[in-house]
């Protein structure tokens, strides 16, 4: 009998944790036996909120490294994650490092495994904003570059792998030379089904806050782009303030760190003093998986600047104001289920009275099948036979 596969896989920040889970769930499932895995956590994300609540709901096993490399500038941070990647690559030996969407964990991952030519496998490849000013689209440029499997969640996705040179071999193993391009679906979706019925069950997140189903709007904000850029910081908040008031409708929050600090830096002090004190907007802290998608489900409408919500809102039917010039997940646009609005007032009430008014229509399947997770290690096992 061959020996089994063993992935090393690298997590460090919230949607990564809660990526790996499918992978897990599969190695630990149908894959017991074939496939191992060692997990290493970079610690890019450590608040319990941001990282233990998600090991806990979703039954990912406890790290088997944790680099504690916590927060820090690009460079400081992608360093000391570099440093002990590499370190746990030469103490454990991985056949495959497992490398998950974009984050500078992403990166660190790419970089070590590249250099000690350990194959990448690349979950999320191929997404492209075609925006090299988010620190996300050069990590999965460099990452997708590096890795010997790219394995991708949609077909735009695979599209862009070959506009940039990409090919398909038609016989051989992989290698990071001749990489193999898979559509395997989106393991994000895989989550998103698995979760739902147990959401339903165990979350009283509704309940907690007081809310009804299809009587709030759920927002959440945490790229750079716009937290640490006062105008778009302000301006998006503002009209979220403006939404409530014209709409009637609670506006819940789940605040990022990074949000909930720069909106004590950046926001005009009048309006943050409107914020704190309106009862129908919700400032609460990070939500764990199961609350997020309870209340992503029941939402009338969800305002967001981040990938994994923007899919699961169309994953449960849920229309969506996107606060980006641009998607990497440009089917959700195109189907009408999103509209891009930047951070710019008009075209965020203009898009939400809308949705609001005439909501949308249901969310044909785009996203593979549920079981991408699946598909991935059987892909990885046949070429590692
Ligand atoms: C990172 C990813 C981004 C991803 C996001 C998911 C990069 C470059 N960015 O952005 O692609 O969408 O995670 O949420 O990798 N902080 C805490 N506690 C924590 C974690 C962070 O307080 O547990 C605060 C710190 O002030 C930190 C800031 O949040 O400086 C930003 O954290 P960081 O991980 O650098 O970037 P994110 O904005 O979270
Ligand atoms: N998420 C969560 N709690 C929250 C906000 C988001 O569990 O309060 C989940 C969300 O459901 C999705 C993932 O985190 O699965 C997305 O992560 P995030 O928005 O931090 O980053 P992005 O997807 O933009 O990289």
């Amino acid at each position: 009998m061959s020996r089994s596969l063993h992935l090393l896989t690298i997590i460090g920040a919230r949607p990564q944790i809660i990526k790996a889970a499918a992978l897990s769930r599969a190695v630990h499932g149908p894959f017991a036996g074939r496939v191992k895995e060692t997990i290493l956590h970079t610690g890019q994300h450590y608040d319990a909120n941001m990282s233990q609540v998600f090991f806990d709901e979703l039954g990912i096993p406890r790290p088997d490294i944790d680099l504690g490399v916590g927060s820090g500038s690009h460079g400081v941070q992608t360093a000391r994650m570099l440093e002990g990647i590499e370190a746990g690559i030469l103490e454990h030996r991985p056949d495959v490092v497992v490398l998950y969407g974009d984050t500078n964990s992403t990166l660190a991952g790419a970089i070590a495994a590249a250099k000690l030519h350990v194959p990448v496998a690349h979950v999320e490849a191929g997404l492209r904003s075609f925006n090299k000013a988010m620190p996300e689209e050069v990590n999965r440029i460099v990452c997708d570059h590096c890795s010997t499997w790219l394995f991708c969640p949609t077909r735009t996705a695979v599209d862009n792998l070959r506009n940039e040179g990409f090919r398909a071999y038609p016989e051989g193993r992989p290698s990071v030379d001749r990489p193999l391009v898979d559509q395997s679906g989106d393991v994000m979706y895989d989550n998103s089904r698995h979760f739902a019925r147990l959401a339903a069950e165990r979350s009283d997140v509704l309940e907690r806050w007081g809310l009804r189903p299809k009587e709030f709007v759920l927002a959440t904000v945490h790229r750079d782009h716009n937290t640490d850029a006062p105008e778009r910081l302000n301006a998006i908040f503002r009209s979220l303030f403006a939404l409530h008031e014209r709409s009637g409708s609670t506006v819940v929050l789940p605040l990022h760190p990074r949000t909930a600090k720069c909106m004590e830096r950046f926001l005009d002090p009048t309006l943050l003093a409107d914020i704190k004190g309106a009862a129908g907007m919700l400032l609460i802290p990070p939500a764990g998986f199961l609350d997020i998608i309870e209340l992503e489900r029941n939402a009338r409408l969800v305002v967001t600047d981040s990938g994994g919500v923007q899919k699961e809102a169309y994953f449960f039917d849920t229309p969506c104001l996107i606060l980006r010039p641009e998607t990497e997940w440009v089917e959700l646009v195109e189907h009408g289920h999103a509209v891009l609005c930047d951070a710019d007032p008009v075209r965020i009430a203009a898009a939400a009275d809308d949705f609001l008014e005439h909501g949308i229509r249901d969310s044909p399947p785009l996203f593979g099948d549920g079981h991408a997770a699946e598909r991935i290690l059987e892909v990885l096992l046949r070429d590692h036979s």
